[in-house]
Protein backbone atom coordinates (compact mmCIF):
# COMPACT_ATOMS: atom_id res chain seq x y z
CA UNK A 1 0.00 0.00 0.00
CA UNK A 2 1.64 3.38 -0.75
CA UNK A 3 2.12 5.64 1.95
CA UNK A 4 1.43 9.36 1.52
CA UNK A 5 3.07 11.82 4.07
CA UNK A 6 0.71 15.35 3.50
CA UNK A 7 1.80 18.39 5.73
CA UNK A 8 -0.80 21.29 5.47
CA UNK A 9 -0.65 24.60 6.88
CA UNK A 10 -2.73 27.76 6.80
CA UNK A 11 -3.89 27.79 3.24
CA UNK A 12 -6.22 24.73 3.35
CA UNK A 13 -8.16 26.01 6.33
CA UNK A 14 -8.54 29.80 4.35
CA UNK A 15 -11.61 28.74 2.16
CA UNK A 16 -12.85 28.44 5.55
CA UNK A 17 -12.79 31.40 6.92
CA UNK A 18 -9.47 31.15 9.14
CA UNK A 19 -7.05 33.91 7.99
CA UNK A 20 -3.45 32.97 7.23
CA UNK A 21 -0.67 33.92 9.28
CA UNK A 22 1.39 35.95 6.96
CA UNK A 23 -0.33 38.73 5.56
CA UNK A 24 1.14 41.61 3.80
CA UNK A 25 1.12 44.15 6.49
CA UNK A 26 3.20 41.55 8.62
CA UNK A 27 0.34 40.97 11.77
CA UNK A 28 -1.24 37.87 12.87
CA UNK A 29 -4.86 39.12 13.27
CA UNK A 30 -3.72 42.74 14.03
CA UNK A 31 -0.71 41.51 16.55
CA UNK A 32 2.78 40.91 16.56
CA UNK A 33 3.79 37.34 16.47
CA UNK A 34 6.29 37.90 18.70
CA UNK A 35 3.49 39.27 21.25
CA UNK A 36 1.14 36.50 20.53
CA UNK A 37 3.19 33.27 19.64
CA UNK A 38 6.27 33.38 21.71
CA UNK A 39 6.78 32.20 25.95
CA UNK A 40 8.17 35.46 25.83
CA UNK A 41 5.17 36.87 24.47
CA UNK A 42 3.08 35.02 27.34
CA UNK A 43 5.41 35.48 30.42
CA UNK A 44 4.86 39.40 29.69
CA UNK A 45 1.23 39.46 29.27
CA UNK A 46 -0.55 36.14 29.61
CA UNK A 47 -4.06 37.55 29.81
CA UNK A 48 -3.71 39.01 26.12
CA UNK A 49 -2.35 35.92 24.58
CA UNK A 50 -5.12 34.06 26.02
CA UNK A 51 -7.72 36.37 24.95
CA UNK A 52 -5.98 36.17 21.13
CA UNK A 53 -6.35 31.91 21.45
CA UNK A 54 -9.91 32.14 22.99
CA UNK A 55 -10.76 34.07 19.93
CA UNK A 56 -8.98 32.15 17.63
CA UNK A 57 -10.66 29.29 19.34
CA UNK A 58 -13.71 30.33 18.76
CA UNK A 59 -13.44 31.14 15.33
CA UNK A 60 -12.13 27.24 14.60
CA UNK A 61 -15.39 26.42 16.15
CA UNK A 62 -17.61 28.50 13.70
CA UNK A 63 -15.48 27.18 10.70
CA UNK A 64 -16.53 24.27 8.71
CA UNK A 65 -14.24 21.96 6.68
CA UNK A 66 -14.01 22.47 3.28
CA UNK A 67 -13.67 20.43 0.13
CA UNK A 68 -9.90 19.79 0.57
CA UNK A 69 -9.96 18.62 4.51
CA UNK A 70 -12.51 16.58 2.89
CA UNK A 71 -10.57 15.07 0.00
CA UNK A 72 -7.81 14.56 2.15
CA UNK A 73 -10.27 12.47 4.35
CA UNK A 74 -12.03 10.62 1.58
CA UNK A 75 -8.10 9.70 0.01
CA UNK A 76 -7.46 8.28 3.64
CA UNK A 77 -10.94 6.27 3.86
CA UNK A 78 -10.69 5.04 0.27
CA UNK A 79 -8.48 2.34 2.10
CA UNK A 80 -5.61 2.21 -1.00
CA UNK A 81 -3.01 4.45 0.16
CA UNK A 82 -1.80 4.65 3.83
CA UNK A 83 -2.43 8.59 4.22
CA UNK A 84 -0.42 10.82 7.44
CA UNK A 85 -1.83 14.03 7.72
CA UNK A 86 0.85 16.18 9.31
CA UNK A 87 -0.58 19.74 10.49
CA UNK A 88 1.00 22.93 11.10
CA UNK A 89 -2.69 23.93 12.11
CA UNK A 90 -4.10 24.27 15.72
CA UNK A 91 -7.56 24.25 14.18
CA UNK A 92 -9.75 20.78 13.55
CA UNK A 93 -10.92 20.83 10.39
CA UNK A 94 -8.93 17.64 9.37
CA UNK A 95 -10.61 15.82 11.94
CA UNK A 96 -13.72 17.19 11.42
CA UNK A 97 -13.25 16.29 7.42
CA UNK A 98 -13.00 13.28 8.59
CA UNK A 99 -9.36 12.16 8.41
CA UNK A 100 -8.32 10.04 11.74
CA UNK A 101 -4.61 10.13 11.15
CA UNK A 102 -3.52 13.30 11.82
CA UNK A 103 -0.41 15.36 13.93
CA UNK A 104 -0.60 18.49 15.16
CA UNK A 105 2.85 19.38 14.67
CA UNK A 106 2.13 23.01 15.92
CA UNK A 107 -0.65 21.73 18.67
CA UNK A 108 -4.50 22.23 18.76
CA UNK A 109 -6.67 24.84 20.11
CA UNK A 110 -8.47 22.73 21.82
CA UNK A 111 -5.83 21.64 24.48
CA UNK A 112 -4.40 22.80 27.36
CA UNK A 113 -1.07 22.54 28.96
CA UNK A 114 0.20 23.01 32.06
CA UNK A 115 3.53 25.21 32.08
CA UNK A 116 4.06 23.76 35.62
CA UNK A 117 3.64 19.89 36.03
CA UNK A 118 3.25 19.46 32.33
CA UNK A 119 -0.52 17.87 32.61
CA UNK A 120 -2.65 18.23 29.19
CA UNK A 121 -6.80 18.56 29.23
CA UNK A 122 -9.69 19.56 27.39
CA UNK A 123 -9.17 23.47 26.82
CA UNK A 124 -12.45 24.92 27.80
CA UNK A 125 -14.30 27.80 25.67
CA UNK A 126 -12.56 30.29 27.59
CA UNK A 127 -8.84 30.36 29.45
CA UNK A 128 -7.46 32.56 31.92
CA UNK A 129 -4.33 33.31 33.49
CA UNK A 130 -5.54 32.01 36.94
CA UNK A 131 -7.14 29.15 35.94
CA UNK A 132 -6.15 25.88 37.67
CA UNK A 133 -4.41 22.87 36.34
CA UNK A 134 -6.98 20.15 37.24
CA UNK A 135 -3.50 17.56 38.34
CA UNK A 136 -1.07 20.15 40.33
CA UNK A 137 -3.79 22.88 40.77
CA UNK A 138 -1.43 25.81 39.47
CA UNK A 139 -2.50 28.78 38.00
CA UNK A 140 -0.15 28.02 35.57
CA UNK A 141 -2.51 27.06 32.47
CA UNK A 142 -1.75 27.94 28.46
CA UNK A 143 -2.85 27.11 25.73
CA UNK A 144 -1.46 23.49 24.24
CA UNK A 145 0.06 25.43 21.22
CA UNK A 146 3.93 25.42 20.11
CA UNK A 147 5.19 28.74 20.35
CA UNK A 148 8.01 30.10 18.04
CA UNK A 149 11.18 28.66 19.71
CA UNK A 150 9.46 25.77 21.04
CA UNK A 151 9.82 22.13 19.63
CA UNK A 152 7.18 20.94 17.52
CA UNK A 153 5.13 17.66 18.79
CA UNK A 154 5.61 14.35 17.49
CA UNK A 155 9.21 15.26 15.06
CA UNK A 156 10.67 11.49 15.27
CA UNK A 157 7.45 10.06 14.08
CA UNK A 158 6.94 12.51 11.64
CA UNK A 159 10.98 11.93 9.97
CA UNK A 160 10.31 8.32 10.42
CA UNK A 161 7.08 8.38 8.36
CA UNK A 162 8.79 10.74 5.79
CA UNK A 163 11.41 8.60 4.85
CA UNK A 164 9.36 5.84 4.63
CA UNK A 165 6.99 7.33 2.26
CA UNK A 166 6.21 6.89 -1.40
CA UNK A 167 4.90 10.24 -1.80
CA UNK A 168 5.20 13.54 -0.05
CA UNK A 169 2.80 16.30 -0.40
CA UNK A 170 2.48 19.69 1.21
CA UNK A 171 -0.42 21.70 0.68
CA UNK A 172 -1.21 25.60 1.67
CA UNK A 173 2.50 26.47 3.56
CA UNK A 174 4.52 29.58 2.57
CA UNK A 175 7.36 27.35 3.51
CA UNK A 176 8.79 30.19 6.10
CA UNK A 177 8.69 28.15 9.63
CA UNK A 178 11.00 25.23 10.14
CA UNK A 179 11.43 22.73 10.50
CA UNK A 180 8.04 22.03 8.36
CA UNK A 181 9.92 24.09 5.77
CA UNK A 182 12.50 21.23 5.37
CA UNK A 183 10.41 18.28 4.85
CA UNK A 184 10.49 18.65 1.03
CA UNK A 185 14.75 18.59 1.58
CA UNK A 186 14.37 15.87 4.23
CA UNK A 187 11.89 13.61 1.39
CA UNK A 188 14.33 14.01 -0.90
CA UNK A 189 17.26 13.06 0.35
CA UNK A 190 15.21 9.92 0.99
CA UNK A 191 14.18 9.56 -2.59
CA UNK A 192 10.86 10.19 -1.92
CA UNK A 193 8.87 11.99 -4.82
CA UNK A 194 7.44 15.65 -3.67
CA UNK A 195 4.34 17.86 -4.35
CA UNK A 196 3.46 21.05 -3.76
CA UNK A 197 -0.17 22.51 -4.14
CA UNK A 198 -0.27 25.91 -3.26
CA UNK A 199 -2.03 29.16 -3.71
CA UNK A 200 1.04 30.26 -5.06
CA UNK A 201 4.96 29.47 -5.27
CA UNK A 202 6.16 28.87 -1.65
CA UNK A 203 9.39 29.51 -0.21
CA UNK A 204 10.56 26.10 -1.56
CA UNK A 205 8.22 25.77 -4.36
CA UNK A 206 11.76 24.70 -6.39
CA UNK A 207 12.41 21.99 -3.93
CA UNK A 208 9.65 19.92 -5.09
CA UNK A 209 9.49 17.62 -8.16
CA UNK A 210 6.02 19.04 -8.93
CA UNK A 211 4.30 22.27 -8.19
CA UNK A 212 0.45 23.20 -9.03
CA UNK A 213 -0.75 26.59 -8.23
CA UNK A 214 -4.49 27.45 -7.40
CA UNK A 215 -6.61 27.73 -4.36
CA UNK A 216 -6.55 24.72 -1.85
CA UNK A 217 -10.71 24.07 -2.90
CA UNK A 218 -10.22 23.48 -6.28
CA UNK A 219 -6.31 21.82 -6.55
CA UNK A 220 -6.66 19.31 -3.86
CA UNK A 221 -9.54 17.30 -5.15
CA UNK A 222 -8.69 17.40 -8.37
CA UNK A 223 -5.33 15.58 -7.11
CA UNK A 224 -7.04 13.29 -5.01
CA UNK A 225 -9.57 12.46 -8.11
CA UNK A 226 -6.61 11.20 -10.15
CA UNK A 227 -4.97 9.49 -7.09
CA UNK A 228 -8.14 7.56 -6.65
CA UNK A 229 -8.40 6.84 -10.69
N1 LIG B 1 -5.39 27.63 -1.15
C1 LIG B 1 -4.10 27.21 -1.12
N2 LIG B 1 -3.11 27.92 -0.55
C2 LIG B 1 -3.44 29.09 0.00
C3 LIG B 1 -4.76 29.61 0.00
C4 LIG B 1 -5.77 28.82 -0.62
N3 LIG B 1 -7.04 29.21 -0.68
N4 LIG B 1 -4.76 30.83 0.62
C5 LIG B 1 -3.49 31.06 0.99
N5 LIG B 1 -2.69 30.02 0.62
C6 LIG B 1 -1.25 29.87 0.80
C7 LIG B 1 -0.49 31.18 0.79
O1 LIG B 1 -0.12 31.50 -0.55
C8 LIG B 1 0.72 30.84 1.66
O2 LIG B 1 1.78 30.30 0.88
O3 LIG B 1 -1.07 29.33 2.09
C9 LIG B 1 0.18 29.75 2.61
C10 LIG B 1 -0.04 30.23 4.03
O4 LIG B 1 1.19 30.59 4.58
P1 LIG B 1 1.33 31.06 6.11
O5 LIG B 1 0.30 32.10 6.40
O6 LIG B 1 2.76 31.41 6.31
O7 LIG B 1 0.93 29.78 6.96
P2 LIG B 1 1.79 28.49 7.34
O8 LIG B 1 2.76 28.16 6.27
O9 LIG B 1 0.81 27.44 7.76
O10 LIG B 1 2.56 29.01 8.63
C11 LIG B 1 3.41 28.13 9.30
O11 LIG B 1 3.89 29.68 11.06
O12 LIG B 1 2.84 31.35 12.26
C12 LIG B 1 3.37 30.08 12.32
O13 LIG B 1 2.91 28.28 13.75
C13 LIG B 1 2.33 29.09 12.75
O14 LIG B 1 1.75 26.96 11.82
C14 LIG B 1 2.10 28.29 11.49
C15 LIG B 1 3.43 28.38 10.77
Amino acid sequence: MAKIVILTGAGISAESGIRTFRASDGLWEEHRIEDVATPEGFMADPGLVHRFYNARRAAAAAAAPNAAHRALAELEQDGRHEVLVVTQNVDDLHERGGSANVIHMHGTLTGALCHSCGHRWSAPAEMAPRDPCPACQKPATRPDIVWFGEMPYQMEEIWTALRAADLFVSIGTSGNVYPAAGFVADAGHAGVPTLELNLEPSAGSRYFDEARHGPATAIVPAWVREMLG
